[in-house]
């Protein structure tokens, strides 16, 4: 395995995604660690991260330098290249200005992170301090314009340096030098596969959980399905599920995860009807937050009574991914620095004094799918498009009512239909109808309308912190504007939205 020491860089979990591309395990620890566990983790290699620190700033992340006489090859990242050299006898010179951007990098010695690139390649640099001077035993083995040491090489203790961030797409080289670090360097076999990790997760759910029983929330989403899919590979019957139906979810959704799951699997699912309630509840209320928070509220109550039902649970299975984990990893906290728990049940592993049981929680998303898949899930479900908690009740703007969710699911479900048969439903990231709070004046067959108005949204994003509104084809947008004024009753205009984020939100409330 490859251990990534964080030091606090945006760009940690684009280090660990690298890692796993080329099927190699990684984890991300914080600076913290202690290097009894690291000595523990055993790791083929160790690259630390970048950060925003300064190195001699008093209170810059540290990790213990002990780790430079374990024989295990190291390459330091922009931060982690400047902790390096301070640890190591080198220096640093300090400077208020950042180089920011790209830069021309020249190699000057290309064995062994930099085999296979041409002598000059483009580089992603973020950093405002540099390497004035290399500690002994170092070679500089490529520089930039601004840059003398932008890479630094030890190659008898395998100790490596670069000043600029290989992770991003932008530095053009950079998926090669990790490559050649994981594989020229430290000699990794490549073993991260999903079936493996199914073999190893099982017998970790077994032997955590023995005779116990699990109690785990399904939301008909990837990550809590999958997770009860790998759970219940390891307890079966011992596994208890509860779907909650809040009838916000849209047309067919509770039945296609009815039959992902329980078609292959004798799987217990006790489906809670809890529509009337939310929908009582939800009358009148048209302040996006207080939505929020009823749809919240409801969700704990109606889960826990159900919950309460199930004799003895001393465990609670959640679809954490380890994204949440890394966030909630202070990178100056040490390995016990406290773990988030996402999701609407965050609450209730104390209320009810259950344990968690977490197997996903050192994947990223794209290998919870995949793993989806080695579990025979059903490819709908697999790469379902993410969906908010509160449902469609956000996507209804003003307050929500049986009629108002009626026109939405109906235009939602043809806006769907189309995207999927113009092959763009994977492509993007959400894609989706808005019932708008208006009427608007319209002619339909001679006479006069004045109903209600659709918006539709769908957005290209990586991780939906910023996203793009999508160029969907104008032929696609007319099939569907025509659909959803013929088909659906109430409609009689359908607009589009031509707004990225920021500055506005994926979701209209
Ligand atoms: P925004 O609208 O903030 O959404 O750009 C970013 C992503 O988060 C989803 N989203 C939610 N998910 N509970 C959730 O579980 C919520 O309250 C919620 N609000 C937004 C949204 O669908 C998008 O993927």
């Amino acid at each position: 395995m490859i251990l990534i020491i964080d030091f606090g860089s945006q760009f940690n979990q684009l280090i660990a995604r690298r890692v796993r591309e080329n099927e190699i395990y990684c984890q991300v620890e914080p600076a913290g660690i202690d290097i009894e566990r690291i000595k523990a983790l055993n790791p083929e290699g160790i690259i630390l991260s970048g950060g925003p620190s300064s190195i001699y700033e008093d209170d810059s992340p540290k990790v213990d330098t002990e780790i430079f006489n374990l024989n295990v090859p190291i390459l330091g990242i922009c931060y982690g290249m400047q902790f390096m050299v301070n640890a190591l006898g080198g220096s640093i010179e300090r400077s208020d200005k950042r180089e920011y951007g790209f830069a021309d990098l020249t190699i000057k010695d290309h064995a062994p992170l930099f085999t296979g690139l041409e002598k000059s390649t483009q580089v992603w640099m973020s950093h405002g301090d540099s390497t004035n001077r290399l500690p002994a035993g170092f070679t500089v083995t490529a520089s930039t314009k601004n840059t003398e040491i932008a890479a630094m090489a030890d190659n008898k203790n395998h100790f490596y340096g670069l000043q600029f961030h290989p992770e991003v797409e932008h530095t053009l080289g950079g998926f090669e030098m990790l490559k050649n670090f994981l594989f020229n360097v430290c000699h990794c076999e490549k073993s991260w596969t999903m079936s493996s990790f199914v073999t190893g997760a099982v017998e970790q759910i077994k032997e955590a959980v023995g005779d116990k029983k699990v109690i785990m929330g399904l939301s008909g989403g990837v990550d809590s399905s999958v997770a009860a899919l790998l759970i219940h590979r390891a307890i079966g019957k011992n596994l208890y599920c509860i779907f909650v139906d809040n009838g916000l979810l849209r047309n067919n959704e509770r039945t296609n995860l009815e039959k992902s799951l329980t078609t292959h699997l004798d799987m217990n699912i006790r489906f809670v009807d809890a529509r009337r309630l939310f929908l009582d509840q939800l009358a009148g209320v048209e302040d996006p937050e207080k939505k929020r928070k009823i749809i919240g509220n409801l969700f704990i109550d109606v889960f826990e009574d159900e919950a309460k039902k199930i004799d003895g649970a001393e465990f609670l299975g959640q679809g954490t991914l380890y994204p949440d984990i890394i966030e909630s990893k202070s990178a100056f906290g040490g390995p016990t620095s406290i773990i988030k728990s996402h999701h609407n049940v965050g609450g209730l592993p104390e209320k009810m004094k259950l344990k968690l049981v977490e197997p996903l929680q050192f994947l990223f998303k794209d290998e919870v799918r995949k793993l989806g898949l080695e579990l025979g899930l059903n490819e709908n479900l697999v790469w379902r498009q993410p969906f908010p908690g509160p449902g469609l009740a956000i996507r209804i703007m003003g307050a929500v009512s049986e009629k108002r969710l009626s026109i939405l699911k109906a235009a939602d479900t043809l806006l769907l239909e189309e995207i999927r048969a113009a092959g763009l439903y994977r492509k993007l990231w959400q894609s989706f109808a808005v019932l708008l709070p208006i009427k608007s004046v319209g002619v339909m067959g001679d006479k006069r309308t004045y109903d209600s108005c659709i918006a539709i949204r769908a957005v290209t994003s990586k991780d939906a912190m910023t996203a793009d509104w999508a160029r969907l084809p104008h032929e696609l947008l007319a099939t569907v504007s025509n659909r959803i004024i013929n088909e659906v009753d109430g409609v009689n205009r359908v607009v589009f939205d031509i707004t990225s984020k920021p500055p506005g939100t994926i979701e209209w409330e």
